[in-house]
């Protein structure tokens, strides 16, 4: 964990100044995958685990700003009139410093110093917390009111436009606005909400795989153009659609052979899984947790056989868990090609979980697993001095 006297010193030491501290959550998401961008719904929770970032201003407008994790400190000018990406991780913190500003708000210059508890490529959404403490920090150094939907925007316009991946609103939104003990369902269309308390008798364990897929990125935006040819497709069909999230699971298995096989296969998990996470929001206000596990377990087989999202590493943890006991259910979460599992997990069942699936997967693939139970916390905020 980073600790924040440590982050303040280093702080200091650095840049000669004090500083204020924010923090914003990584998530892991429990049903509803890559169907935001397909104006569906989500049902992630924020995580214990965040990006925080220590930050004071400066009398010009420039940003230097230095991580933990890497040497040197990158230095930008606000007032530049053409920035371009730096193909670095530095791209997350000036993206979203251009897009406020294209927003109409005039930043102050600052210096930033960021460490961060989110492992990274881990589908943990460690981008989205890095984005949305920067964005928070900079926003809290110009004096100006954080309204945490636009902030969650505008984080997603940086990645979209400034680093070039083609996400959709989840990871930022949950980092805006998540709330300890609680899952999030989001429409990602209308962007309302609502929080969800998770039921006290049940874990969310997470199992790290180790496995990090190069061109999963690549594989993303593959992703998204066959949505988007589905809707073409099925629009002369189904007048009025706009989205796969207007096509209703009865509509696709009516209509799917308009429909190339593996466009239909794309489709089919994006439909179903919105019928899903619909139910599984319901189940979990009802205390269903039992139904809320089986449906996290048929959204892992859709991920795998239709959307073909998971990977081998990803499948032998989740088999592994479905074979436990007291395991409620588990699917991989996040964008997928590698990253972790969660799991619903009774709270005393936990112990078992963590000996036999860490040693099932070792046995199984020769990789050490990194297992935890996640606690639902906070959006993005200050950290009180
Ligand atoms: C990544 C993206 C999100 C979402 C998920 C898949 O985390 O950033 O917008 O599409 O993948 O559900």
């Amino acid at each position: 964990m980073v600790r924040q006297d440590e982050l303040r010193a280093t702080f200091r030491g650095e840049f000669g100044a004090e500083p204020r501290v924010c923090r914003a959550p990584g998530r892991v998401n429990l049903i509803g995958e890559h169907t935001d961008y397909n104006d569906g719904f989500v049902l992630p929770a924020a995580l214990d685990l965040a990006t925080w970032v220590a930050a004071a201003p400066r009398a010009d407008r420039m940003l230097r700003v230095r991580s933990l994790r890497q040497d040197g400190v990158a230095s930008f000018d606000l007032d530049e009139p053409d920035p371009q990406p730096r193909r670095d991780w530095t791209d997350y913190v000036r993206g979203v410093a251009v897009m406020l500003e294209r927003s109409g708000v005039r930043l102050r210059g600052a210096d930033l110093l960021i460490a961060s508890d989110v492992p990274i490529g881990a589908g943990l959404s460690s981008s989205a917390a890095l984005e949305v403490s920067v964005g928070f920090a900079l926003l809290d150094l110009t004096g100006i009111v954080v309204d945490r939907t636009e902030l969650a925007l505008r984080c997603q316009q940086a990645e979209n436009e400034f680093v070039g991946m083609r996400c959709g609103i989840m990871d930022q939104f949950i980092a805006c606005h998540g709330a300890a003990a609680h899952a999030l369902l989001l429409d990602c269309r209308s962007l309302e909400f609502r929080l969800v308390p998770i039921d006290p008798t049940v874990r969310l364990v997470i199992c790290n795989s180790m496995v990090h897929h190069a061109h999963a990125g690549g594989e993303y935006n593959l992703r998204r153009m066959e949505c988007e040819r589905g809707v073409a497709l099925l629009a002369p069909l189904l007048p009025g659609i706009r989205a796969l999230r207007d096509v209703s699971v009865e509509q696709l298995a009516a209509h799917g052979d308009a429909l190339p096989p593996l466009t239909l296969r794309r489709c089919r998990h994006i439909v179903t899984e919105n019928d899903r996470v619909l139910r599984a929001a319901a189940a979990l206000e009802a205390g269903a947790v039992a139904a809320f596990g089986a449906l996290m377990n048929d959204s892992h087989r859709s991920m795998r056989d239709d959307y073909e999202i998971s990977c081998a590493e990803l499948d032998v943890l989740v088999e592994l868990a479905w074979r436990t006991e007291g395991v409620l259910g588990a699917r991989m979460t996040g964008g997928g090609f590698g990253g972790c599992t969660v799991s619903l997990v009774r709270a005393d069942a936990v112990e078992r979980f963590r000996a036999s699936v860490g040693a099932g997967y070792r046995a199984a693939t020769g990789i050490a697993p990194d297992i935890f139970v996640a606690v639902p916390g906070e959006g993005v905020g200050a950290v009180a001095d």
